[in-house]
């Protein structure tokens, strides 16, 4: 248990970190007119794709063995978490899931597009929302504690 919670916790500053590359490659591609190529902003958007869906599979063992995830619903009640419990055991793990589901689109969608422009525009706006969705639902207090 402190085991998957540890790798969640460091794999948080590995998947942010990748995902605002993400972000910041498309938004400037899109502004600057730049070509998607194969070998920097395919191979960029995958790698941010790939790490942010292994958080999210640890993310959901860690919701289903910690005390602060299904366990902290089950003993209290939904109604009777106080506000960083709820945050733990319910915002965090579904504005997550919403988050990579919009960063899957995002992915999808890029692929069957033709020009760059849209790609970049594409990867931009879903990976970019699914990354503010992540960010206003992190522990800060807990985490960098
Ligand atoms: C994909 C992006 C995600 C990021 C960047 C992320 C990041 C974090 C961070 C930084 C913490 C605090 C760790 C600490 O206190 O040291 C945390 C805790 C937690 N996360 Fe995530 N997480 C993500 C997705 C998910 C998902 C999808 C779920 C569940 C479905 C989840 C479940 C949890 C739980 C239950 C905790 C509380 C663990 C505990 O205190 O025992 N996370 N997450």
């Amino acid at each position: 248990m402190e085991i998957i919670k540890n790798l969640h916790s460091y794999m948080a500053y590995v998947v942010l970190a990748v995902l605002i590359i993400a972000v910041f490659n498309a938004i400037t591609g899109w502004l600057g007119k730049r070509d998607f190529t194969m070998h920097k902003d395919l191979r960029i958007s995958l790698f941010a794709l790939i790490l942010s869906h292994i958080q999210l599979l640890v993310g959901l063992i860690l919701f289903f063995i910690s005390s602060s995830g299904l366990k902290a619903i089950q003993t209290l009640g939904m109604g009777g978490l106080n506000a960083p419990a709820r945050l733990l055991a319910v915002e965090h793990p579904f504005t997550n899931i919403v988050a990579l589901v919009l960063i899957t689109i995002g992915w999808s969608r890029h692929k069957k597009m033709m020009e760059s422009n849209r790609k970049f525009k594409t990867i931009s706006l879903f990976y970019g929302f699914g990354l503010l969705l992540i960010l206003s639902r992190i522990p800060w207090g807990q985490w960098l504690a």
